[in-house]
């Protein structure tokens, strides 16, 4: 810690010099150090961290593995490009991810730098290898935040920019909203029959479409687990169509649903999978890993210069060594439970919370004005989230709507440290109920 340096005077030189455009605040949370599943801002405070940096820090903030693999990288050579050379960690790891992903059928590796970039060179190289200009995903998805993936996302806070006259938006069964007239009575199928017997009747051939995008879990649309049925659903109708399925595991793949991906909850298989976040244990990583006649379709076609680089391959082969050794895919599941177990013991008798959902360590908390009409709370949402950071827990607000208190820790916390985060979170639910919190506090914090 810098003596010199406090959170008061850094939050004024970043509101000053740091573009407004990359930021979605909660809190004035300046960064200093991390261990384990803690952070410690610039004054020495120390907070439990619930948000894992939306869910990217799946292995907490002071891997030693990860440390120890990309400073042995950078001793090597401090850049070790893939563009126009070969570099060992990119090759291994591209094995190795051949190797994780469910499907016996001949696969190979893309690499970006974020979950945006996967999904801009999937929708890019789909319409190329199969002659099919149209794609498909559901509103409330978030694919990415190019231009491209914009257009392909479908969250609130993405359709104000305009692209993806290429990309047609069908329904999720949310069962806490369910999309047509309120009813949970097999939701899956209301939703695909809209997609099958409407959209590809109407607006949308099916023989145009290359590919249905979609997220096994949605997480900024709120955290939602779709109807079990859904995935093998969806699956089915893609079959039928010679459309191909892409998911997006860019947040809740690599173990963090209590499965390697969440996917795999559905018993199905994909043709391309995307992935980031958490696979760079840190170092800007993501990855496609996709049919070969997807990624092969026109060569040189979607790279940027430090893409497969071998710093962030060497922390990606880690990453993947650490989620074995640690048998976080087990411990997500159980650990899973176990949060949400607490989750709805300490704020199931609150009138504001409506719902409480999740898979493994993804739990979203839903805030209602009541709960007979679900009604969005959003400004409960904001104050909730900034008072757990005053009392020492950082998580986040997700969802259409903005209202659902996102939970998604590094995958490494002890159950000691979930009774102390949810203890925590209750009572910041608590001291906002009790009017602890003023609008003009959190409205800096505006979020999404
Ligand atoms: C499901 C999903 N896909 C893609 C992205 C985009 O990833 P990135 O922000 O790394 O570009 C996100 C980011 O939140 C995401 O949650």
């Amino acid at each position: 810690m810098d003596a010199t340096i406090t959170a008061t005077d850094m939050a004024r030189r970043d509101e000053r010099a740091v573009a407004n455009a990359l930021k979605i605040r909660y809190t004035p949370f300046v960064v200093d150090g991390g261990e384990g599943g803690r952070l410690f801002d610039v004054d020495g405070r120390s907070y439990l961290d619930f948000g894992a940096a939306w869910s990217l820090a799946g292995l907490g903030y002071s891997n030693d593995r990860v440390r120890s693999a990309v400073t042995a990288e950078l001793g090597r050579t401090t850049f070790g490009g893939l563009v126009s050379g070969i570099n060992r960690p990119a090759v291994e790891l591209a094995e190795r991810l051949i190797d994780l992903v469910p499907g016996d059928w001949e696969k190979k590796v893309w690499y970006g730098l974020s979950g945006s970039d996967a999904s801009e060179a999937a929708m890019r190289l789909l319409p190329q290898a199969t002659g099919r200009n149209r794609l498909v995903s559901f509103v409330g998805c978030w694919h990415g935040t190019h231009v491209g993936t914009m257009g392909l996302s479908a969250h609130p806070s993405l359709t104000g920019v305009i692209g993806g006259a290429n990309v047609v938006k069908a329904p999720y069964p949310d069962p806490y909203h369910p999309p047509f007239l309120g009813t949970t009575e097999n939701l899956t199928d209301q939703c695909l029959h809209y997609l099958e017997h409407y959209l590809f009747r109407t607006i949308c051939e099916p023989r145009d479409v290359a590919a249905i995008f979609v997220e096994a879990v949605q997480s900024d649309g709120g955290d939602v687990v779709p109807p079990p049925d859904f995935m093998p659903k969806l699956r089915t109708l893609c079959d039928r169509y010679g459309i191909l399925l892409a998911v997006d595991e860019i947040k809740v793949g690599l173990a963090r649903t209590g499965e390697m991906f969440a996917f795999e909850h559905g018993g199905v298989e994909a043709d391309i999978v995307l992935l980031g976040k958490s696979l760079g244990g840190g170092m800007p990583l993501s990855a496609v890993v996709a049919r070969r006649e997807v990624l092969d379709a026109a060569t040189g076609s979607a790279l940027f210069t430090a893409s497969g680089n071998a710093t962030g391959c060497a922390a990606g082969l880690a990453v993947l060594d650490e989620i074995a050794r640690l048998d976080l895919v087990r411990r997500s599941a159980e650990l899973g439970r176990y949060l949400h177990e607490c989750l709805v013991q300490a704020l199931g008798d609150l009138e504001i919370v409506g719902d409480i959902r999740g898979l493994g360590m993804i739990q979203g908390v839903e805030l209602v004005k009541d709960r007979a009409s679900r009604e969005p709370h959003q400004p409960a949402a904001a104050k909730v989230v900034y008072r757990a950071w005053e009392l020492g827990l950082i998580l986040y607000y997700a969802g259409n709507w903005g209202n659902v208190l996102e939970i998604t820790p590094p995958l490494i916390l002890t159950r000691g440290e979930i009774d102390e985060g949810v203890g925590i979170l209750r009572q910041a639910v608590l001291d906002v109920l009790d009017g602890k919190v003023s609008d003009e506090t959190v409205a800096p914090y505006a979020g999404w």
